[in-house]
């Protein structure tokens, strides 16, 4: 099944070409490494396929069934997270769901008769449990073992791990997030003999990867 594809994409900065008319078509399980000098246009190739960037001309199609998960280098915004919070982030649909229950539930301490916020909890709770709200922590908690995080450092802000280790940390938070296109921008060091759950035990390690894997664990 086609995840994605671009059709005679250019892109220009300034007078630099970076791409002329490319296209490229990427299929559910497939696993591809991307290879380029410094500055070849890898990152923007990234960008483009994650639609942060718009290209010149041509068209990027992502299929109705592609959800995108990016591995990027350092980002600013997140240092100053746990490491549990930074990669359970990556399902900020269930964090924003359970805030709203634990809203809910305590207004409804206060006022138990409010049937419309009794019946709101009730569609709430179920979305939570068909979406996996009530695993997910032991989720994240499995990807971040099976990534060789200690149980100690779980509540220790990302700004504080090493460089290494917040490679690792990134890659935890895409195979907790639910895409099933993975790009990676820097691959981390994983032992391959434990890998963590999500991962597909086959993958290889070239500088820069595209990786699209299956959101229902190793195959
Ligand atoms: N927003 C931008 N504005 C102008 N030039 C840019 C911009 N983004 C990237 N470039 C230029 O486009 C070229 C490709 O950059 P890109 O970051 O995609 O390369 P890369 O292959 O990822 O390199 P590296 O291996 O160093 O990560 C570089 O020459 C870079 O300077
Ligand atoms: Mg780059």
């Amino acid at each position: 099944m086609t995840l994605l594809s671009a059709e005679r994409i250019c892109k220009k900065f300034d007078d630099q070409v970076i791409f002329d008319n490319v296209s490229f078509t990427l299929q559910g399980g497939e696993q591809i490494g991307l290879v380029g000098k410094n500055g070849s246009g890898k990152t923007t190739l990234f960008e483009i396929m994650a639609g942060r960037m718009e290209t010149d001309s041509g068209v990027v199609t992502a299929s109705k069934t592609c959800t995108i998960d990016y591995v990027e280098q350092e980002k600013e915004e997140y240092l100053h997270l746990t490491l549990f919070e930074f990669v359970a982030s990556a399902r900020e649909d269930l964090l924003r769901m359970r805030r709203e229950i634990a809203r809910l539930e305590s207004e409804l301490a206060e006022n138990p008769r409010d049937d419309r916020r009794v019946e709101r909890l009730g569609e709430l709770q179920n979305q939570f449990e068909i979406e996996g709200g009530f695993s997910f922590e032991n989720e994240v908690a499995a990807i971040l073992d099976g990534l060789g995080f200690e149980k100690e450092r779980r509540g220790d802000l990302v700004r504080n791990f090493s460089g290494g280790e917040k490679n690792r940390a990134a890659l935890a938070r895409a195979l907790a997030g639910k895409g099933n296109l993975l790009l990676l921008e820097s691959l981390p060091t994983i032992s391959t003999s434990n890998p963590p759950p999500g991962w597909r035990s086959t993958c290889t390690t070239p500088p820069r990867a595209i990786l699209p894997y299956p959101t229902t664990g190793p195959s």
